[in-house]
């Protein structure tokens, strides 16, 4: 019987931003998350991680919702890293547990929302049950089209360029690509993420500043915004702020105004 930890979910006052008050001409069409936090969240009211990645799973709902009512086109999150093997096995099991958890309660209602599921990061490494969720997940949402909500799970972005390297390299040896066309579109053709465009806002929360091996070629241009609340705490409104934040900014891809 999984814990419930309702109680704990009252976290700091969110800014208060109506939808309304965001430009809809200036939407990022592709938010990535680094969903960052739960344990610190937990370990400061005294709770298990576990409790942390439950309340996290409760945050990934409501920002998904979010997501899709004020129309953003795609949504990446960082749910598990090829670097979180390395945590206890305890913990592992508890986030593939809290994934079967997320896709039994929210599959209805994703499939309603017209949301199509997909997933990069290595999930044939993942135990076998995992990989049956994650497969029922996209063959239910297969047809959708609307937004995509793309799960980075076994996922390392040092990992997909060895791979997508790889790739081009055994083309080239084939005689299939000359190397001599090996350019920009070759590379990101390679890459997991291929078919979604690069993301427009990448958000990390917890106050950590860092990329955390987390699509390093795809945000070349991505603009950043770090959010002080741990995961748990951060809400619709949290994440509608960090949308008006970014359609305030100025993108000028290197070039000028
Ligand atoms: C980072 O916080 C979070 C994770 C490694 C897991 C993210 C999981 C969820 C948001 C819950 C939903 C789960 C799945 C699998 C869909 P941390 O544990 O590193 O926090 P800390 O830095 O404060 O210890």
């Amino acid at each position: 019987m999984v814990p419930k930890w309702g109680q704990f979910l009252r976290g700091r006052a969110a800014p208060k931003i109506m939808d309304a008050s965001i430009d809809k001409s200036r939407l990022p069409k592709h938010v990535a998350i680094i969903m960052d936090g739960n344990g610190r969240w937990a370990r400061s009211r005294g709770l298990p991680r576990a409790a942390g990645h439950h309340a996290g799973m409760v945050a990934m709902r409501e920002v998904i919702r979010a997501a899709d009512d004020v129309g953003i086109e795609a949504i990446t999150l960082y749910a598990f890293s090829t670097e979180n093997w390395k945590r206890p096995i305890a913990e592992v099991q508890y986030l593939w547990t809290l994934l079967e958890e997320f896709f039994k309660s929210d599959i209805d209602e994703l499939v309603e929302r017209n949301v199509r599921i997909v997933f990069i990061g290595n999930t044939n490494q993942l135990p076998d049950y995992t990989q049956g969720i994650v497969k029922r997940a996209i063959d239910l949402t297969r047809p959708n089209t609307g937004m995509v909500v793309q799960f980075a799970l076994n996922y390392g972005s040092r990992a997909e360029l060895v791979q997508a390297v790889r790739s081009i390299a055994e083309k080239v040896s084939r005689g299939e690509v000359d190397a001599s066309c090996i350019d920009e579109h070759v590379i990101a053709s390679e890459l997991q993420t291929c078919g979604v465009p690069d993301p427009d806002l990448l958000i990390r929360t917890s106050g950590d500043q860092r990329i955390s091996n987390f699509l390093l070629w795809q945000i070349a241009y991505t603009e950043l915004y770090f959010a002080p609340e741990m995961w748990p705490d951060f809400k619709r409104n949290h994440f509608l702020e960090a949308i008006r934040v970014y359609s305030s900014r100025e993108r000028r891809f290197g070039g000028l105004k």
